[in-house]
């Protein structure tokens, strides 16, 4: 009998075609995110789940004895409990690769929109403001030719250091747990320790993974640093910076500017600060959001399942749970 899966969004015809071949499917289609209880009794009999962002803490997988595998389709994988996953023998699986080059594409509309002020300078002429002997009010910084400074230089780490080094011409710097030197010798990239990364670029852009050891790793200190015309741009995780101190940052000229993708609390409340700084552009976690990226991550996210449920080593395996898959 072919295993029952459940999956908490739409996905498209063909990857629905693709998991019906080996796979009972059950399916959450609304518009709103299934509540608790209801996510609980689907998965009660189910032993594959495909999600993008749902946490899966200990309850869950008290709620879902016969799960064996947790499909994200996304890179990130914060919201799981790995050592819960481990102690259920339930294995995590994630959609690094394909969206690389649609995140980078995406920092750069973050770099060149805040330090051109595009959205800003939309509003102002939607709301009739622009007027003749407008001039040095209007002006921004540049991206091509500044010193990008890059914190986490992973694959979509490089994707943006290439952009930056031979798209646009800049110095690019980077911060890693650990030195990349193909990353270096392909994009004259420099390695520097945090602090003098941040004092010495005029765009921070931030790509690390959030983990124990990267929350709140950019706070007030750290913004400090900075240089008071400098740009930061989050397109991790919003749990990776203190954001009460970005505001403090952007609000007391100590950075000139931010283009975030990501945020602590998702969706933004409306008495989020952050919302009526115009120094600061803001975006909906839309990184990895082209139809073609998106599409592309639900087929890999069920054939990671396919594959864990048949026994076989998924294309994207986390890599904390190596271990428990042989
Ligand atoms: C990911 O895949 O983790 C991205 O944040 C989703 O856009």
């Amino acid at each position: 009998m072919k295993p029952k899966i459940f999956v908490d969004r739409s996905l498209p015809a063909y990857v629905e075609q693709f998991l019906s071949e080996s796979c009972l499917i059950d399916k959450w289609e609304e518009q709103d995110t299934i509540p608790r209880d209801e996510l609980h009794r689907r998965l009660a009999d189910a032993q594959g789940y495909i999600t993008a962002g749902r946490r899966i803490d200990e309850e869950l997988l008290q709620a879902a004895p016969n799960l064996k595998v947790v499909s994200t389709i996304s890179v990130g994988y914060n919201h799981f409990d790995i050592e819960a996953m481990k102690r259920y023998g339930v294995i995590g699986t994630h959609t690094p690769s394909v969206l690389d080059e649609t995140v980078a594409d995406l920092v750069f509309s973050l770099m060149l929109g805040v330090s051109r002020r595009v959205a800003e300078l939309d509003r102002y002429v939607r709301d009739g403001n622009w007027k003749r002997g407008d001039g040095a009010n209007l002006f921004g910084m540049d991206v091509h030719h500044a010193t990008l400074g890059i914190i986490g230089m992973g694959r979509i780490g490089e994707a943006v250091a290439r952009r930056a080094r031979f798209g646009f011409e800049m110095e690019v710097q980077y911060y890693n747990r650990s030195r990349k030197p193909e990353a270096e010798a392909k994009y004259d990239a420099v390695y520097r320790d945090l602090d003098l990364l941040l004092a010495t670029s005029d765009f921070v852009v931030m790509l690390t993974p959030l983990s124990e050891q990267t929350k709140g790793m950019i706070g007030k200190r750290e913004f400090a640093l900075m240089k008071r015309d400098a740009f930061f741009i989050n397109a991790s995780r919003g749990a990776t910076i203190d954001e009460a101190a970005l505001i403090e940052a952007l609000q007391n000229g100590g950075i000139r500017g931010a283009g975030l993708d990501v945020f602590e609390k998702e969706p933004v409340s409306t008495d989020n600060a952050l919302l009526r700084l115009p120094n600061a552009l803001l975006l909906p976690h839309i990184g990895s959001a082209t139809t073609k990226t998106r599409n592309d991550m639900a087929m890999l996210a069920a054939q990671n399942l396919v594959n864990v449920l048949d026994g076989k080593q998924p294309p994207h395996l986390i890599a904390e749970f190596k271990d428990a898959a042989r």
